[in-house]
């Protein structure tokens, strides 16, 4: 498969051209011959243009591509190594939802032939892979798994916005079905990250290095969040006790803040169902979970007693939130606790106005049927920053307080104005 790649006697297609997919095809098509294979036909359309419908990566990423961008099915055909990077999203009961992912495996065991290889690289439990998406390539396709076809997984860690933690530069974990198809398609991940790859000896091991990573970060999240609730009652300020405690050398830097997004707060949902089949409740990853899932909710209760300790009626109250993204410098607003925030300050009668120069209008309004402002329209009662985007980093203190009331509320949920404030009501957590 590698030499056949390398010389171009055949093609690889990426299913899916997300935020993981698209810079995997643009990389690979710098080497080797791609076809780029999404559902979105406007996606499709805007890619073939050179732009990044998810707005990560620049029109350069694009050129000396040898790609062919898709949504013709028939188109992948000719492929004969398939990497699937669709969205492995979580139900409304907190469970995996494979449906996304098991729909891509149906697609490709329509088109497969013997001797393919297909690899995963979604996000999934230990086992999906083998036990989930396996059968439906063999049930499509008529071919034996691993004597007619092959597969691998190997999971994806890019991180979006940073611009220092590129795909290339990332060691990528690989894994395959057999021996000869995980050596084959370690060498071909070769072909790209400049980083290395780290074999590992099953498909399962690679699945789960992968669910662990994020699901490290959560409980760690979690942890910080937790001790920002004690101390808070304590009056004592978490990011001194933070920052005190990082002298040591063997102490974790992890910070407080909302955990929100497609991985962090979705990945440790596929561990603990998981291992629920396996008679374990994972009560670790659970409390993690339900700590992170009740920031927002925090966050706005706190907001609401401080307001009502300025003897104020909430109900005349406004509130500006900056910043609606699940993170900073991104415009990915996918399962942002912000909004948790915002709908629970509305639910006790605050006007809340939302500003954000990463997110967009449209989908804030198609995806939580909420209007973005271009402007803030002060004065406000309290500002809560929940995300520090860059172009909010330089704001101080005369800002703030143009915006607000004489006695707003600033609410730095990461603590970026920490040194800055002196007169304002200030809360971090
Ligand atoms: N976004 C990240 O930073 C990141 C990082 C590491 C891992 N991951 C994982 O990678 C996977 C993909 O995530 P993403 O963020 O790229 O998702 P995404 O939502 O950005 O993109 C997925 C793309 O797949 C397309 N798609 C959906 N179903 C399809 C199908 N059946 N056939 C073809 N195309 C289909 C969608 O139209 C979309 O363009 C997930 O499992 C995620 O957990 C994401």
């Amino acid at each position: 498969m590698y030499r056949d790649l390398v010389d171009k006697k055949t093609k690889m297609a990426v299913i899916g051209l997300g935020y993981v997919g698209l810079p995997i095809a643009l990389e690979f098509a710098r080497k080797i011959s791609v076809i780029g294979f999404d559902l979105k036909d406007d996606r499709i359309k805007l890619m073939k243009k050179g732009i990044d419908p998810s707005k990560e990566l620049s029109s350069d990423a694009f050129k000396g591509c040898d790609i062919l961008f898709t949504s013709d099915l028939n188109d992948i055909r000719e492929a004969k190594c398939y990497v699937v990077a669709v969205p492995t999203p979580i139900d409304e009961h907190k469970l995996p939802d494979l449906k996304p992912l098991l729909n891509a495996t149906d697609i490709v065991g329509k088109v497969l032939k013997e001797g393919d290889f297909v690899v995963f690289e979604s996000t999934v439990y230990p086992g999906c892979t083998e036990e989930d998406c396996v059968p439906i390539l063999e049930r499509n396709s008529g071919l034996t798994y691993i004597k007619q076809f092959k597969v691998g997984f190997s999971p994806e860690r890019i991180n979006p916005g940073d611009r220092e933690h590129t795909l290339t530069r990332i060691i990528k974990v690989t894994s395959g079905c057999d021996e000869i198809s995980a050596e084959e398609i370690a060498m071909i991940y070769e072909l790209i990250i400049e980083a290395g790859v780290y074999r590992v000896s099953s498909i399962k091991v690679a699945e789960a290095a992968k669910v662990i990573e994020n699901t490290q970060r959560d409980i760690n999240i979690a942890f910080m969040n937790e001790l920002s609730m004690i101390f808070h009652k304590m009056e004592i300020n978490t990011y001194e006790v933070l920052e005190a405690a990082a002298t040591k050398w063997n102490f974790l830097r992890f910070y407080p803040g909302l955990v929100g997004g497609h991985c962090i707060g979705v990945d440790p949902y596929y561990l603990s169902y998981k291992a629920k089949q396996y008679s374990h409740h994972a009560q670790i990853i659970n409390s993690g979970r339900a700590i992170n899932d009740g920031m927002g909710f925090y966050v706005a209760d706190q907001v609401v007693k401080k307001l009502i300790a300025f003897n104020l009626d909430i109900r005349q109250c406004k509130v500006l939130v900056m910043g609606v993204t699940f993170k900073e410098n991104v415009t990915d607003i996918r399962n942002s606790k912000a909004f948790d925030v915002i709908n629970e300050l509305r639910s006790f009668g605050f006007t809340v106005d939302i500003v954000d120069p990463r997110a967009s209008f449209d989908e804030v309004k198609t995806e939580y049927g909420l209007e973005l402002k271009s402007q803030p329209s002060p004065p406000y009662h309290a500002i809560i920053v929940t995300v520090c985007h860059k172009e909010y980093l330089d704001l101080d203190e005369n800002y703030f307080k143009s915006q607000g009331h004489s006695n707003l509320l600033l609410v730095d949920l990461k603590g970026t104005y920490k040194t800055r404030i002196n007169k304002l009501n200030y809360w971090s957590l």
